[in-house]
């Protein structure tokens, strides 16, 4: 057992430390040789289906959902299409509307739980086509869908996902990237330029780990809390989302993620004097709003840790702790932002003694509905 983390003392910092690598395997064979196109040739819709799609739905449970989610902004932002993400266990049930030229995304790190199965079968029912994102080879979801992009994340043990959603994440990189440009939506520099910061993606996110005693010092902390914040706006909300779920799956902190934007409408009454507050502030067109949510937060008392872009050293003004993850295109930097909320989970579920791979009451695959 001690072999198989490699000298990790748990299955998910292994995984954790993996990440560069399954980046660059889920990248590899799916962009010309020039950087210039994204390739991915499992999805074998034409360019007349392509340009044909009026509607994504995307469905998903827990870590994929989230993945889904920033599935929706980017897709939208990228390829102007259209998406509404599930949770699968609400999907099948709420009578979606599938018409002709709707393309149904399901993502699952196994292939294999139930309620995500069966929106597929739903959908496919339907008469939707199904692009599946899965990380087994030959699972359920993969098998029963139309087209299937793999994850090359490897083996995922710990009960907590890590490197099967930063690799979900990669998977709609690139096909937003490729339904952008069948639709003419990206211009090919844009294009090349995206292309070209999602291969230093690998890159980037080992600096971050290489500075992962940093979260280890803060969990310290976070490990005496009785509950978080994690506050984001845009695709940081998405991450925020995940980085909450992480927390409390691993460490029983409870912890809730909020549109920063959304915080005055009420979560503001629950902050008070040293209440942990994480606060991603990524993406440049909201930093400035993002900054003066810090601020009402701050002023409530609230302890800040600020995650920011290299250089945004505004933020340390209004924040109590800022930590730093490498710039890239603002699109990308969930690959990079969820990183240190990964770390900070694992080592705050450490401090409290947390049997952190095999959480009490959850399930690596959920297999029943
Ligand atoms: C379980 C796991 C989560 C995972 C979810 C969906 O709840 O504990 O980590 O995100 O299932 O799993 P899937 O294999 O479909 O991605």
């Amino acid at each position: 057992k001690q072999a198989e983390k490699s000298g990790y003392d748990h299955f998910m910092l292994k995984e954790i430390f993996e990440q560069p690598k399954a980046i660059r395997d889920t990248i590899r064979g799916r962009i010309t040789a020039d950087n210039s196109e994204v390739v991915l040739e499992e999805v074998k819709m034409t360019p007349e289906e392509i340009k044909g799609l009026k509607k994504i739905f995307i469905s998903a449970c827990g870590t994929a959902y989230h993945a889904g989610i920033v599935g929706k902004y980017v897709i939208e932002k990228l390829a102007r299409i259209p998406v509404e993400v599930d949770i699968a266990s609400e999907f099948r049930y709420r009578h979606p509307i599938i018409e002709p030229g709707t393309l149904v995304i399901i993502i699952s790190q196994s292939g294999e739980t139930a309620d995500t199965l069966a929106a597929l079968r739903e959908a496919r029912r339907q008469g939707a086509r199904v692009v599946a994102v899965t990380n087994v080879v030959g699972s359920s979801v993969s098998r029963e869908a139309d087209d299937v992009i793999y994850t090359w994340a490897g083996p995922e043990i710990a009960v907590a996902s890590t490197k099967a959603y930063t690799t979900q994440l990669l998977s709609m990189f690139l096909l937003a990237v490729r339904l952008a440009t069948v639709r003419g939506e990206m211009k090919p520099e844009e294009a090349k330029e995206i292309i070209n910061e999602m291969k230093m993606l690998d890159t980037k996110a080992q600096a971050i780990l290489d500075n992962s005693v940093e979260m280890r010092e803060y969990a310290r902390e976070l490990a005496r809390s009785k509950c978080v914040f994690f506050l984001g706006r845009g695709l940081d909300y998405a991450v925020a989302m995940e980085g909450s779920l992480k927390l409390k799956e691993i460490s029983y902190i409870h912890a809730e993620a909020y549109a920063a934007g959304e915080l005055k409408h009420g979560t503001l009454a629950l902050i008070e004097e040293d209440v942990p507050v994480v606060a991603l502030t990524t993406q440049d067109d909201l930093f400035d709003k993002m900054v003066s949510n810090i601020q009402e937060v701050n002023a409530r008392g609230a302890a800040v840790l600020a995650l920011a872009t290299d250089g945004r050293t505004e933020v340390e003004k209004v924040a109590g702790r800022t930590s730093y993850i490498p710039k890239t295109h603002p699109v990308l930097a969930p690959v990079l932002a969820v990183i240190p909320l990964q770390l900070l989970a694992y080592h705050t579920a450490v401090e409290r003694g947390c049997d952190v791979d095999k959480p009490r009451n959850l399930a690596k695959s959920v297999t029943v509905e």
